[in-house]
């Protein structure tokens, strides 16, 4: 069974998070959603409210896990039995990041490769930031992310 892992913070789910599983699970038998806990970072949404997001946001994806994951990527995806971590490359601005991240997880486990997938053009400049940012601001929301995290962010940060 080919098993990916999509790891993220997903701070929150979005459109364009959902357009990279869709691609990814016309390749793999099974889809892990991992949602990072990084509470570091200072997210929005708490670790088990990005896990339910996530888990509501794919439930009708045949072929799609979610998880939470806390510590190494690399630990989790081994312990899952996968041998691919699947990251979403959008415009240059994720290159450094990406590479950096995927020679470090090659060098912690040679035997997990990273694939990238790339988003339609519609969710090429979208990322959580930017949604959290238009949410905060009362932008419109739904050609952005999917309609539980537009309630979700509405319920979080009050209507505007
Ligand atoms: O959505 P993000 O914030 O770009 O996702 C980054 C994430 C969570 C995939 C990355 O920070 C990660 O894998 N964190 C777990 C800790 C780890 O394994 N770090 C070493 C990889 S460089």
């Amino acid at each position: 069974m080919r098993v990916a892992v999509y790891p993220g913070s997903f701070d929150p789910i979005t459109l364009g998070h959902l357009d990279i599983i869709e691609r990814a699970v016309s390749l793999f038998d099974e889809v892990i959603v991992a949602v990072a806990r990084r509470e570091e970072k200072n997210p929005l949404f708490s670790w088990e409210e990005r896990v339910a997001l996530a888990k509501q946001a794919t439930a009708g994806m045949k072929g799609v896990r979610v998880e939470g994951f806390d510590g190494l990527l690399v630990d989790f995806v081994r312990r899952q039995g996968a041998r691919t971590v699947i990251r979403g490359l959008r415009a240059v601005m994720d290159f450094d990041y990406e590479f950096q991240m995927a020679l470090t997880n090659r060098k912690l486990a040679p035997e997990v490769e990273t694939v990238f997938f790339v988003p339609s053009e519609k969710y090429f400049y979208l990322s959580s930031s930017l949604v959290r940012e238009l949410a905060r601001a009362g932008g419109e929301l739904s050609c952005f992310a999917p309609a539980v995290v537009v309630a979700a962010l509405k319920q979080k940060l009050g209507s505007r």
